[in-house]
């Protein structure tokens, strides 16, 4: 049988290669990965090395976006098919066609976006850093926020902002329902209730608090509680119950899981590392286009 870690650590020493990835993929990929993030973290990541060859263990829009920022690196993406819908809900032309008809409107892309969306947007933003990018766009204009009907409708709730809304959503945190976390409410009384921002407003409405994956982390890693309720997708487990041993973390419910993410396992980046294929690869004219938004982003810190 392969031991595909020690085959990994060794393809990774020959081609110099650097593996980032998401706190959504499976634990055991997480482990081999040299750097392990929240998608705004990831984007900085990447920004930052420069490294010659990257292995994006997450979700074709994220790997677009570490090639956007990191042009001269050969970024491998082991699984090219693991896409993110809610990225597929707003095409390149139909935002195009929005902002012809809406010139005035100032565009705001959540980074789960194709990179031909994003060439079409004013700025980009994450769920970490979403209220500070709409806050900071000047009151009187009107916003759009696409994809994400959910994060937009909560973001616009806590500014008290009215913000157009694209009718896109993530199939996996849109199945958290409010029945359940009422249930496990029940079931867990005095519980912390964590839930990612891409739930429904009613969602948000019953938890403590509604962060990003790396929010999430830091939240329990300061908390004095004991015991989490996590609304998120359960890959973010691993993590953290590796990093905090005392405390306990239960997923809200089995229905929590991105398909997506899942299809990065350690024979894909083996085989990736081993073909250096397949590759991301975008025209740069493309490239040029969607990195000013990104960067409009990153430089709002
Ligand atoms: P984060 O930005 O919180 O890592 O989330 C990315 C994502 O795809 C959530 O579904
Ligand atoms: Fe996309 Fe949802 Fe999967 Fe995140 S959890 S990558 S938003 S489908």
């Amino acid at each position: 049988m392969i031991d595909y870690r020690e085959r990994i650590s060794e393809l990774k020493e020959r081609r110099g290669a650097v593996i980032v990835a998401h706190n959504y993929v499976e634990g055991e990929v997480q482990e081999v990965a040299d750097f392990v993030g929240d998608s705004l973290e990831l984007s900085l990541k990447a920004r930052e090395l420069q490294a010659s060859v990257l292995v994006f263990c997450g979700v074709r829009f994220m790997a677009e976006t570490a090639k956007i920022l990191s042009p001269a690196s050969v970024v491998l993406h082991p699984v090219p098919g693991a896409g993110c819908p809610m990225a597929e809900m707003a095409s390149g032309e139909s935002v195009a066609r929005y902002r012809r008809e809406h010139p005035e409107t100032v565009l705001v892309a959540y980074v789960n976006t194709t990179a031909a969306a994003k060439a079409e947007v004013d700025i980009c933003c994450t769920s970490a850093n979403a209220e500070r990018i709409v806050g900071g766009i000047e009151s009187g204009r009107e916003v759009m926020f696409l994809p994400d009907r959910n994060l937009g409708a909560n973001v616009s709730r806590s500014l008290g902002r009215r913000l157009e809304l694209w009718p896109g959503f993530c199939p996996t945190h849109n199945r958290i329902v409010p029945e359940t976390v009422r249930e496990m409410r029940r079931q867990y009384p005095g519980v912390e209730l964590l839930v990612h921002p891409e739930c429904v407003p009613e969602v948000v409405s019953l938890a403590d608090a509604a962060l990003s994956t790396g929010g999430m982390l830091r939240y329990v890693r300061e908390s004095s509680a004991r015991r989490f309720l996590i609304g998120t997708e359960h890959g973010i487990l691993h993590r953290m119950r590796k990093e905090n041993p005392g405390k306990e973390f239960i997923g809200l419910s089995p229905v929590v899981t991105c398909p997506n993410m899942k299809k990065l396992t350690l024979d894909s980046i083996v085989s990736a590392l081993e073909t250096m294929e397949p590759r991301v690869e975008l025209p740069e004219p493309l490239m040029e286009r969607a990195r000013r938004p990104i960067e409009r982003m990153l430089a709002v810190r």
